[in-house]
């Protein structure tokens, strides 16, 4: 009897679904995301995971390719040290605004209002952590954005499992994607089937 109390406690404790320590932030940009019928935003798991990535490097140089409204951008602010800074990059005026105007005082965030292929094109830039959630660094221009990447780097991508907002025709583009990672030298990664899919590269040599 005990013993199945005692399993079913940490069954709960074990509750992937009950994020803990979700920064206030991310409710006020939620309001304001579904007000504009944006879709695209990151998922609570996601999010989760992306703060403690981001609190791996600290000092770190971080790379967000897709603002959106901002919602990954908080996860990876919450997840940053005081030296830590992170630019993100999105083309997408009407969504940048809400992301800046909850998130445009932290001085450790700078907003690109840009496509993210030419943001990748600068010169002499490099990063501890990219989260590639633009078509720009994920399905285009993939090599020029590993190739930003320090050793020791994290290349993190979501929605690679189906989504409901996919065009059509996008969906073989997923497993192509993956393949393409899993076969490269010089990064080691790892899938997972959670959340709405997600991969994690990590660059092992120069
Ligand atoms: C999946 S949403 C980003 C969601 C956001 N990262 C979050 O955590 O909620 C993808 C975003 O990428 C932007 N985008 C798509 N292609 C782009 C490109 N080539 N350059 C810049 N932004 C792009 C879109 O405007 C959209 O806001």
């Amino acid at each position: 009897m005990r013993a199945a109390r005692e399993s079913e406690e940490l069954i709960e404790c074990m509750n992937d679904e009950d994020i803990y320590g979700t920064p206030p932030v991310i409710q006020a940009i939620r309001h304001e995301t579904e007000k504009l019928g944006f879709t695209m935003a990151s998922e609570p798991k996601t999010g989760s995971l992306l703060r403690a990535l981001a609190a791996t490097k600290p000092g770190g140089r971080l790379l967000e390719l897709g603002t959106g409204t901002g919602i990954g951008t908080a996860w990876l602010l919450a997840g940053m040290d005081g030296n830590s800074r992170l630019e993100t990059v999105d083309r997408d005026p009407v969504v940048v605004a809400v992301a800046q105007g909850h998130l445009g005082h932290d001085p450790r965030v700078r907003f690109h209002l840009m496509d993210g292929a030419d943001f990748l094109t600068r010169p002499q830039q490099q990063f501890n952590l990219i989260y590639a959630d633009a078509w720009a660094g994920k399905f285009s221009h993939l090599d020029l954005a590993l190739s930003l990447l320090r050793t020791g780097g994290i290349y993190f991508i979501d929605d690679l499992l189906p989504q409901p907002n996919w065009p059509e025709g996008h969906a073989p583009k997923v497993p192509a994607l993956i393949e393409n990672l899993e076969n490269r030298s010089g990064f080691v990664c790892t899938r997972l089937a959670w959340a709405s899919g997600l991969m994690i590269a990590v660059k092992t040599e120069v």
